[in-house]
């Protein structure tokens, strides 16, 4: 009889490594000598961009356009605009956030004194805000506020109705002055002007208010919310108008670790001033390959096939699970020197995830779902059984496609099949309420892990695995629940 050989398929079987994912580990408890109030969670999305929270929201239609991003920015993390609009509506939604709040505004809507209260009130209405400086040749002559024209005939013009006494400031002023200035005179606006009487920015009393209220929010140095958005390497024209509003491109590909995809993605850096973060990536080598051909790479999105709404590892049975994913990028980048923030990924479903990517390597989680129960989405509101849902679906869903701006992602054309489902997500309410439980649920998991912050747990955590047995103690178990007795189980 022939001996039984191995030979190299066999082998390929035999010795395929194990892709843990969030359900097969657990994180040992160490000793510890910090309280979770102790504990600094602030970390980087990019090589130049900090946040306060290491939470990101996914660039999905269902989950971040302008209100996403303006509520995960003043929370201290970081919203991903879509790109399954045109370029226009993407571009308008990064205006919306970055006009949201700023220290000094730089380019002010205004209005002439010739043009009529109609036209001054359509302006108010379409950059949602309550007032306009008047401006005539490049000269500040008036102030026009909601107040002014509350009941003022349409076709008046904006001469007869503006403030023409002004309180204005020099280029240079504090915001403690500011502030005074406001006060003192009671008005909600200043508007800022060099000598010769042109505008050059205006502070108003809300962005002031707001720097109080959201005293973790992350900003740029002008005073305005961070802001990213998701791009394709393939369309220069869309990333190139980006560029001038966000601070942050993320390419939005579920493969990248492709030839033409790293060739694409060379070309468009040489274009771009904002700092990039391109994947999905999930091996070793792709972080090898990414990190040699692509040196201006700020950030590097990490896991393919763990989202929630993914069909990519069932149907085409390949997928680096994003924990695996985390784990194998981040020894790539050590093992280079390469100091470039990662991004988990996909998957993650509470807490104990979070703080799971981050213990394997990660310096942020980006979410889909999580993000999608929140008030905030632009997903519809639904009930269903007498219970609140909210509309989430994969960018590579059926529907999702249809709109086929971001077909690409999938390459649905050559491919032909769907990666994504769609579906609906319990309602959450605000994304503060969602974040505040996070972030707790994630100091109490560093806290057992004894990591006062992020780098901490990186060197000190350690992973054990539960059996598939196991895995039931590690769940309520024995006992019948609420949630159970509801459903009549
Ligand atoms: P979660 O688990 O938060 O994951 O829902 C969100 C991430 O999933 C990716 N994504 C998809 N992956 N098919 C996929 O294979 C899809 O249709 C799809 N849509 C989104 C994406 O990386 C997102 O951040």
């Amino acid at each position: 009889m022939v001996p039984l050989k191995k030979g190299k398929f066999r082998s390929k079987i035999e010795s395929a490594e194990v892709a843990f994912t969030f359900h097969d580990l657990i994180m040992l408890p160490g000793r510890s000598s910090v309280e979770p109030s102790e504990i600094d969670i602030r970390t980087k999305a990019t090589k130049n961009h900090k946040l306060n929270i290491p939470l990101i929201s996914s660039p999905m239609d269902t989950v971040t356009e302008t209100e996403m991003a303006i509520a995960m920015a003043r929370e201290g993390g970081l919203g991903v605009l879509h790109r399954n609009c045109s370029v226009e509506e993407q571009v308008e939604m990064a205006k919306k956030v970055k006009r949201a709040e700023s220290v000094v505004i730089k380019d002010v809507v205004t209005v002439e004194p010739g043009q009529t209260i109609a036209e001054a009130v359509r302006l108010m209405e379409t950059h949602e805000i309550s007032g306009l400086p008047v401006v005539d040749c490049g000269k500040l002559v008036g102030i026009l506020t909601e107040r002014d024209v509350r009941f003022a005939k349409p076709d008046l013009k904006v001469r007869a109705l503006m403030t023409k006494d002004l309180v204005t400031a020099s280029e240079g002023i504090s915001i403690e002055e500011a502030k005074e200035i406001l006060h003192e005179h009671r008005i909600e606006k200043l508007p800022i002007v060099d000598e010769k009487g042109a505008l050059k920015g205006l502070i108003t009393f809300k962005d002031i208010l707001l720097r109080g209220k959201y005293p973790d929010a992350v900003r740029d140095e002008e005073g305005q919310l961070l802001c990213a958005a998701a791009i394709s390497p393939f369309d220069v024209e869309r990333a190139k108008r980006l560029d001038r509003y966000v601070d942050i491109l993320v390419t939005d590909v579920a493969h990248f670790h492709n030839t033409e995809v790293i060739g694409a993605t060379e070309k468009l850096l040489a274009e771009i001033g904002a700092d990039v973060i391109v994947g999905n990536i999930g091996t070793y080598e792709a972080a090898e390959d990414v990190i040699s051909k692509l040196e201006k790479v700020s950030g590097l999105r990490v896991g393919v096939g763990s989202g929630s709404i993914c069909v990519t590892t069932e149907v085409m049975r390949a997928g680096a699970p994003t924990l695996y994913a985390v784990a194998s990028v981040a020894d790539a980048l050590r093992d280079y020197g390469a100091n470039i923030p990662i991004i988990a990924d996909g998957g993650v479903k509470n807490a104990g995830d979070v703080a799971l990517a981050l213990a394997a390597g990660a310096s942020a989680v980006m979410a889909g779902n999580l993000f999608a129960r929140c008030k905030e989405a632009p997903g519809t509101l639904v009930t269903i059984g007498g219970r609140y849902y909210k509309q989430y679906r994969g960018m590579g869903s059926p529907s999702a496609m249809a709109k086929r701006y971001s077909l690409d992602r999938y390459s649905a054309p050559s491919k032909g099949v769907a990666e994504g489902v769609e579906g609906w997500v319990p309602y959450k309410g605000e994304v503060s309420a969602v974040v505040k439980e996070l972030v707790s649920g994630l100091k109490a998991s560093m806290g057992y892990a004894g990591a006062k912050n992020i780098q901490e747990l990186w060197e000190k955590s350690k992973f054990v695995m539960v059996s598939p047995l196991g895995a039931g103690e590690t769940r309520p178990h024995d006992v019948l629940l609420p949630s159970e007795t509801e459903r009549g189980t």
